[in-house]
């Protein structure tokens, strides 16, 4: 698998690598700063696509920072292979996932961040937000670049194919069109309806992002919080309903 690069905000790049037996991509965001944070890992097996499309943009052992959303292989599954490679890398994530998952499954404890807690890596805060059950998982949260309005959405918009690195409104059908596909299948009901899920699409609305970095799909340049809001109206209206 070869891994493709695009700098889709001010030092922001998107590793995007294309699965051909899943149809999808996985896309990993390096943030170039102080304290470089790589926004999930991508599978264990991608490893060395992913570490060497981080080495055509900085030495990958200078990385500080591994964020992700929840566990899951294709947010975290190469991360004891970053701790290796990267000495002074540490995993950041919810309480939860540092909890229940990360301090027994990595070699080294993760910084476990609590819910509104900022993550400075020089000239970028990322702001963490936790988002139990969004897009899925209970130890799910998710960053929140205050500085360029970036959100990293993880699995939210979720699309498959090989699409551009970036795309405006027509992010949205494709997200609606996989959540009405994605209802059926060996896969089916990633994303749970739950009593928390749309005061948390709410929260996320009025942070107004003006990119959404996807890991399954294009990135969203655009209104972010009209894109959230539609997302969470068709969330209601389709899973919200669903009683099987
Ligand atoms: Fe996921
Ligand atoms: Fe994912």
């Amino acid at each position: 698998m070869d891994s493709t690069v695009c700098e889709i905000a001010p030092d922001v790049y998107r590793i995007s690598t294309f699965h051909p037996e899943f149809g999808i991509q996985l896309n990993q965001f390096l943030v170039k700063d102080d304290e470089p944070l790589l926004m999930h890992t991508g599978l264990k097996k991608m490893f060395p696509a992913t570490r060497e499309a981080v080495a055509s943009i900085l030495d990958p052992a200078k990385l500080r920072w591994i964020g992700f959303s929840h566990f899951e292989s294709d947010e975290c599954g190469a991360l004891n292979e970053w701790l290796s490679a990267a000495p002074q890398a540490q995993a950041a994530c919810s309480v939860v996932g540092a909890m229940v998952m990360v301090n027994d499954f990595a070699d080294r404890p993760a910084r476990a961040l609590a819910d509104g807690e900022v993550l400075g890596i020089g000239r970028r805060r990322l702001r963490f937000l936790s988002t139990p059950h969004v897009p899925h998982c209970w130890d799910a949260g998710l960053f929140f670049d205050e500085v360029d309005q970036l959100l990293f959405c993880s699995d939210l918009f979720f699309h498959p194919g090989n699409p551009q690195p970036l795309a405006g409104d027509e992010v949205l059908g494709r997200a609606r069109e996989s959540i009405v596909q994605n209802l059926t299948g060996p896969l089916a009901k990633d994303m749970p309806y739950t009593p928390y899920t749309d005061a948390t699409l709410r929260r996320l609305a009025e942070l107004r992002p003006q990119t959404l970095a996807l890991m399954h799909g294009s990135t969203f340049r655009g209104d972010g919080a009209a894109a959230i809001q539609n997302l969470a109206q068709f969330i209601q209206e389709t899973l919200g309903e669903c009683k099987s």
